[in-house]
């Protein structure tokens, strides 16, 4: 586990990129585009084997499983992707101000394959819109 040095409680969109390796498990972590911390030793030489699920805002008490409301994600999240290298700086930077339509090469954004439980609902992602209008 790795506590992420963010702060994400104005109320507004934020621009979230962890990255991490297996080799020696190094991880950094940006927010809207800019550093904000790294570390080492993150499951180090782990894998992480294909055909799995992804849940995204809850945390499960067993594999795929014990969904306990307590511990979900109150918010919003969009344009979650995966890649199997390191986006450069730039790249993310581009990702967070808009100015990049980047998709993972892993797992893309998928509006079809988001699965939605609980109180969740769907909607379209505009953040990006309305920051081309100002
Ligand atoms: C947005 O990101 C791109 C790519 O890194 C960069 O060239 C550009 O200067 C950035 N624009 C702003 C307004 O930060």
């Amino acid at each position: 586990v790795a506590q992420l040095p963010l702060s994400l409680k104005d109320k507004a969109w934020h621009h979230i990129c962890v990255a991490w390796t297996t080799r020696d498990g190094k991880w950094s972590a940006y927010q809207d585009g800019e550093q904000r911390g790294a570390g080492e030793n993150l499951a180090s030489w782990h894998s992480i084997k294909p055909q799995g699920v992804l849940i995204l805002g809850q945390e499960q008490d067993t594999l795929g499983g014990r969904f306990d409301a307590t511990q979900a994600f109150v918010g919003e999240l969009a344009q979650f992707g995966v890649w199997d290298h390191m986006l450069a700086p730039a790249e993310i930077l581009g990702l967070a101000n808009c100015t990049s339509h980047l998709q993972g090469n892993v797992i893309q954004w998928d509006d079809q394959a988001v699965e939605v439980f609980g109180g969740a609902s769907k909607r379209s992602f505009t953040a990006c819109e309305e920051g081309k209008k100002a």
